[in-house]
């Protein structure tokens, strides 16, 4: 079994050919005429370099897929072409969206068929890191590599020297280096933990080298696309620091320790390479306890870009139009995770219709919000346009969920019965298993929302819910 989790476990050195980052491939979405995303199957090195390619889907039959890169308020304009044998769709994770552009099958839209066109078209109110990615079968199509990164830029950017791009992802692969497609869908994992993968990537390619110089600052946006697991990175002896998460600015910190990303989740961090030139920093991903090489800064020989580090201080412009919600008449929802292995779910309903756990099991339905199964007709709450919601969840599974609110931003208010203050907007939270967290946000944007587990064999198997505003 060809296992990178294994294999480093087993004490063996360093796996797959270091090579450069390949240049980004970037689409100016931004103009008038509709850029063409083409999801379809595709070959890429994630195995190694030495390695033969693995068979993927992905956009334009690349993994990572094009990096679309617009400036805030500009109109984004995809043309998505069905290149695959299934009905698909685009969703652009994290955007205040229209509506009727957050590509959700069933919900907002059709899914597109196969050779069939859908045309994009939304404004990115925010500047920051975001993401699209399929939105039909995702447990599937953004394990096989359907994903992209979606940058918004801010009118002014902190100055840095260079902007990176961090996309790990956790690749189940066979003993043939392939894609391991016998355990997709797989009730165990949907059950439990979600499909975990045995091969890292960064950027698509395995432990790459990123070529740095001494004394330089860079802005490193990183996020998570694996399906289900949080992982953590280590930048030891680096100290980054974090300026952004979800692409919502935060009040910069030195991170301490690993930073951790559940599936989707995104941070920004400033990096001043603080190395000698010739010198290789690894960077670790720490989330099991067998830590593996992520990949590498190698400091290019010759004179460092600089002897200290630029004194300019870095601070995101905010985000001015995010609305602060108001806890006063404020409507209260209620939301009781249970289900899962472990969970004791012994019925849940659909659309009203009860069911025992042994028929939910036939439909590999088996989670549950408020012991309803699955996506319903009628949504978790209607909000009026504008009033604040706050959201109480309540996490009585086995295991933490990764929950994500399409079309706005809510910042985390209470956890576990105490207050919390302060905290970053998020449009994605980690709830960790028995854990109760409370989020509240603006209900300012007017449709169907989802909300759900962003660990993909979960919300497949029930975790998923909606809200209305109108
Ligand atoms: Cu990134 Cu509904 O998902
Ligand atoms: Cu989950």
């Amino acid at each position: 079994m060809i296992s990178r989790r294994k294999f480093i476990a087993a004490g063996a050195g360093t796996l797959g050919a270091a090579m450069a980052l390949p240049p980004w491939r970037s689409m100016a979405a931004g103009g008038d005429a509709y850029q063409v995303l083409e999801p379809k199957p595709g070959t890429a090195p994630l195995a190694g370099v030495d390695k033969p390619g693995v068979s993927v889907w992905g956009y334009q039959g690349t993994v990572p897929g094009p990096l679309i890169r617009v400036k805030r308020g500009e109109k984004v304009r995809v043309r998505l072409k069905n290149g695959l044998a299934q009905p698909t769709t685009i969703h652009w994770h994290g955007i205040r969206i229209d509506n009727a552009m957050d590509g959700v099958p069933g919900l907002t839209q059709d899914a597109v068929q196969p050779g069939k066109t859908f045309d994009y078209s939304f404004i990115a109110p925010d500047a920051g890191t975001y993401w699209y990615h399929s939105h039909a079968k995702t447990w599937e199509q953004v394990a096989r590599g359907l994903y992209g990164m979606l940058i918004v830029e801010e009118e002014a950017p902190p100055k840095v020297d260079r902007e990176l791009l961090f996309v790990a992802d956790d690749w189940r692969l066979d003993a043939d280096g392939q894609i391991d497609e016998e355990s997709l869908g797989n009730l165990h994992d949907w059950s439990h933990a979600g499909r975990m993968g045995n091969w890292l990537t960064v950027n698509g390619l395995t432990d790459p080298d990123i070529p740095v110089r001494a004394g330089e600052r860079i802005r490193v946006r990183m996020i998570n696309t694996a399906n289900a697991r949080t992982l953590a990175f280590d930048f030891e002896p680096l100290s980054p620091q974090v300026i952004a998460l979800d692409g919502q600015p935060v009040s910069p910190w030195t991170l301490g320790g690993a930073l951790r990303l559940a599936p989707a989740q995104r941070a920004d961090v400033i990096i001043d390479i603080d190395g000698k030139p010739g010198d290789t920093i690894p960077v670790w991903e720490v989330s099991t306890r067998n830590r593996l090489k992520a990949a590498q800064f190698k400091i290019a020989n010759g004179p460092p870009l600089r002897e200290r580090p630029p004194e300019a201080p870095i601070v995101l412009s905010p985000n001015s139009r995010l609305a602060t919600p108001k806890l006063d008449g404020a409507q209260a929802i209620e939301m009781v995770m249970e289900g899962g292995a472990m969970g004791g779910l012994r019925e849940g309903s659909i659309d009203g219709k009860m069911f025992s756990i042994q028929e939910l099991v036939e439909k590999k339905l088996v989670w549950a919000f408020n012991g309803k199964v699955g996506m319903q007709k009628q949504p978790l709450a209607a909000i009026p346009k504008g009033r604040t919601a706050v959201i109480n969840m309540v996490n009585k599974t086995a295991f933490p969920h990764a929950m994500h609110l399409h079309g706005h931003h809510f910042r985390v208010i209470e956890r576990d019965a105490k207050p919390v203050t302060g905290a970053p907007w998020r449009d994605t939270e980690l709830v960790a298993r028995n854990e109760q967290v409370r989020i509240a946000f603006v209900a300012d944007n007017p449709g169907k929302w989802l909300f759900h587990c962003h660990m993909l064999e979960h919300v497949a198997a029930g975790m998923i819910t909606w809200i209305e505003v109108a």
